[in-house]
């Protein structure tokens, strides 16, 4: 029987979109303009990539994808909040994401640095109270976890670069510390979050670091790649963004052909670094090759 990853990506986006649903504030409290910014964003399609990482790196050491699906929930909220801030006008200034205006179109700039704010510190809020479903001493190594992989050592710092970087030429270190930390650190942190919470050993941890930071590289030179040859009806975003404010991608340093190449390469890599599981990392196998294959 080979893995059906469409079914899977559907049951686990159809829980997730549930949970966030039931644990994103509601627009009928306090204030509700802002609880109606951050769900108009967060409950908007996306592919909810590392929230099911989060899953599929607990289900990977045999743990159960529901008790963690806080954390799950919670790393959706912080991508989310980059997503909004990305957009703004003081960085990439796109209109569309997720197939509606962004965050900021709609709701003003004010209100969308204050709901990506929320976001960040929900996310926390969140992977605390996962206390109900798995050990304390497995929340407080999470913790850091993600927190590192969200602003200076992580996300935010890869931003920084990335905007600093604009219209610059820079060297293949600095384009891989970019992507490393901009995207890399965040889906790195989902795979291995889920599996530090069902109680991962230190070889286990090990090699799901390796399988998100190899899929974590290939998936941002796959949304490079997309941001030229995609089709922004299906993506959801404008595409010609990169080129529009020369950015430092992977095709600009590279060419389109090389590009693949690379982002073939780090998806195999990916998956040999999972040769010591067995079949219940089936998924994160599938979602490797998935991440290149994608079209959205
Ligand atoms: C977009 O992420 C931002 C990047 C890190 C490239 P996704 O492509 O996962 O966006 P959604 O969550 O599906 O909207
Ligand atoms: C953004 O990279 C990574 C984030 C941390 C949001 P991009 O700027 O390329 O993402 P898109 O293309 O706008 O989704
Ligand atoms: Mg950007
Ligand atoms: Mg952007
Ligand atoms: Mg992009």
């Amino acid at each position: 029987m080979t893995f059906d990853l469409k079914a899977y990506l559907k049951t686990k986006q159809e829980r997730i979109q549930q949970a966030l649903d039931d644990l994103l504030p509601t627009t009928d409290s306090m204030p509700p303009k802002l609880h109606e910014a951050i769900r108009y964003s967060v409950l908007a399609p996306g592919k909810r990539l590392r929230p099911i990482l989060v899953l599929a790196g607990a289900e990977a050491i045999g743990g159960s994808a529901e008790s963690v699906l806080r954390t799950a929930c919670a790393l959706e909220c912080i991508h989310v909040f980059s997503l909004i801030h990305d957009d703004l006008p003081c960085m990439d200034n796109d209109d569309y994401r997720r197939g509606r205006l962004t965050n900021h179109k709609v709701y003003g700039e004010a209100m969308a640095l204050l709901a990506g704010d929320a976001l960040l510190a929900l996310a926390f809020q969140l992977i605390a109270e996962n206390i109900e479903t798995v050990p304390a001493q497995n929340i407080l190594p999470t913790l850091r976890l993600i927190a590192q992989a969200s602003g200076t050592w992580g996300m935010v710092g890869g931003q920084v670069v990335d905007m600093e970087s604009q219209g610059q030429e820079i060297v293949p270190d600095t384009l891989h510390y970019i992507h490393k930390h901009k995207t890399g650190a965040l889906l790195t942190a989902s795979v291995l979050s889920g599996a530090l919470l069902c109680g991962a050993t230190e070889a286990q941890a090990d090699a799901l670091t390796k399988y998100g930071e190899h899929i974590g590289l290939a998936f941002q030179i796959a949304d490079d790649i997309l941001d030229i040859t995609g089709d922004q009806e299906k993506l959801g975003k404008p595409i010609g963004s990169d080129e529009e404010r020369d950015k430092a991608t992977y095709p600009k340093m590279f060419g389109l052909e090389e590009s693949r190449r690379r982002a073939h390469e780090e998806v195999r890599l990916a998956i040999e670094t999972l040769q010591g599981f067995d079949e219940n990392a089936e998924p994160l196998r599938a979602i490797a090759r998935y991440i290149v294959e994608r079209d959205l």
